[in-house]
């Protein structure tokens, strides 16, 4: 038998993952999908368990999908956990975006105060999960996209001490089949370097004649009449020419609320005034999903999943298994302990790096060292990234308010610490630390 666990599996993200276990069901022959959920998330479990059963039922394979609100009976004997969780839900979300922004800060998930916070809530259920493997499947990989990923697969490496964790995140699978395009060359002729930590990560590009090919992509990116999307939750990735030519590595959409954060904060106040935040749309975008769901002819992944950031983040996580499982060497960008692939972090952090995915884990393409042009900011967000999970580890005030002093996107002083006493309420029934 081969047993996958997802914890969050009531998420409207399932059916990717679902479609993703289908296509790859010859090399990697699944019997048993337990999808795992909290009693305040009962109702959509059902609703896109049932979808998952007709999407397996559809495709004919021989796999059971469970549906339980037990972890603890799902996690046993388990050979693949993932969490997909989101702590506090979607509401939560909302309040990571709409404090911040209500003190004039860019409002986001895994960037600024949001991220900081969504990170405290998140980091000691993710935790309590480990533990639980420990006893009840010591031989488990544990495949995390519950975000903010970095600093959560940092958290279960440092603090569970559990190493056998990968973190993923889709903007890497996104980019290499997006730049691909961009370059008029099949994604496989192609060689991706990603380095840097999730959500904060620079790649180069190299093409099957060892040409580098980096600068030519950044030209059809962010010269002059471009105008690149990446991710739906992104829209505008315009970053000055310039700038960007300096690096000779593109960066990361995210890099836009760093690189470009008044534009990014402007741009966000006036889509509030209309739309409210991103976790408002989601939720919306979720309960149209939902709806869609429901329709007991549905046996396929619809195309309105697509409306989400997390589009392709089953491709991630689905290869990062079957490889895992088949020692198949796919080469792939996912959150791993550094080990001296990028000199300018620490050994025992967490990195987001290419990697070769093995049987024993991803093995990282070294990388060296960053230009100051990158490693001035990279090393800053990985001491927030290391605060923020100290923090949510102790409970400590005046750990997680020198998170919030160093991290570009929060005003520091008494703005800051205004905030974290209005997040810390806002959020207090998921952070018993504190
Ligand atoms: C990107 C990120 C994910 C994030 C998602 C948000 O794809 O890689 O980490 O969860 O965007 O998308 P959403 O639709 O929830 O705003
Ligand atoms: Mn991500």
């Amino acid at each position: 038998s081969l047993k996958v666990v997802t914890i969050g599996g009531g998420s409207s993200y399932t059916p990717e993952l679902i479609e993703g276990f289908i296509k790859r069901y010859e090399e990697f022959p699944l019997t048993d999908l337990w999808l795992v959920d909290i009693e305040a998330g009962k109702e959509k479990l059902e609703i896109v368990g049932a979808m998952a059963q007709r999407m397996v039922k559809a495709a004919g394979i021989d796999c059971t999908v469970h549906l339980t609100l037990d972890r603890r009976e799902a996690l046993k004997d388990a050979d693949f956990v993932t969490t997909q969780l989101r702590a506090g839900q979607l509401s939560a979300r909302v309040l990571d975006e709409r404090i911040p922004l209500s003190h004039g800060m860019i409002g986001q998930e895994t960037n600024g105060a949001g991220g900081i916070f969504n990170a405290l809530r998140t980091v000691p259920v993710i935790l309590d999960i480990v533990e639980d493997m420990k006893e009840l499947c010591p031989n488990a990989w544990l495949i995390n996209f519950a975000n903010p990923a970095g600093m959560v697969t940092e958290a279960v490496l440092r603090y569970g001490n559990w190493p056998k964790v990968v973190g993923l995140c889709n903007i890497p699978v996104n980019a290499v089949v997006n730049e691909a395009e961009l370059l008029d060359e099949a994604p496989e002729k192609l060689f991706f370097q990603f380095a840097g930590i999730n959500h904060m990560h620079w790649h180069t590009v190299m093409d099957s004649k060892g040409v580098d090919r980096t600068d030519e992509l950044i030209k059809l990116m962010y010269g002059a009449g471009t105008n690149t999307e990446i991710v739906a939750n992104i829209k505008d990735n315009n970053l000055i020419f310039e700038q960007v030519e300096n690096l000779h590595m593109v960066p990361c959409p995210y890099h836009n609320y760093y690189y470009h954060t008044d534009k990014m904060l402007a741009e966000e106040l006036a889509d509030f005034e209309v739309n409210g935040t991103r976790a408002e749309k989601v939720k919306q975008i979720e309960a149209e999903l939902f709806d869609l769901y429901k329709d007991p002819e549905l046996d396929y992944k619809p195309k309105q999943l697509e409306e989400r950031g997390g589009a392709r983040y089953s491709e991630a996580a689905c290869e990062t298994i079957t490889s895992i499982y088949n020692d198949k060497r796919t080469t792939m960008t996912v959150s791993t302990r550094n080990n001296g692939t990028v000199k300018d972090l620490p050994d025992d952090c967490a990195v987001e790096v290419t990697c070769t995915l093995t049987g024993n884990g991803p093995v990282p393409y070294n990388f060296g060292s960053f230009k100051p042009q990158e490693r001035g900011l990279l090393q800053l967000m990985k001491s927030m990234e290391q605060l923020t999970i100290e923090a949510a580890v102790t409970g400590d005030r005046g750990t997680l308010l020198q998170a919030l002093t160093i991290n570009p996107l929060v005003t520091s002083g008494d703005v800051a610490k205004q905030v974290m006493e209005e997040m810390l309420e806002a959020h207090k029934e998921f952070l018993p630390a504190f």
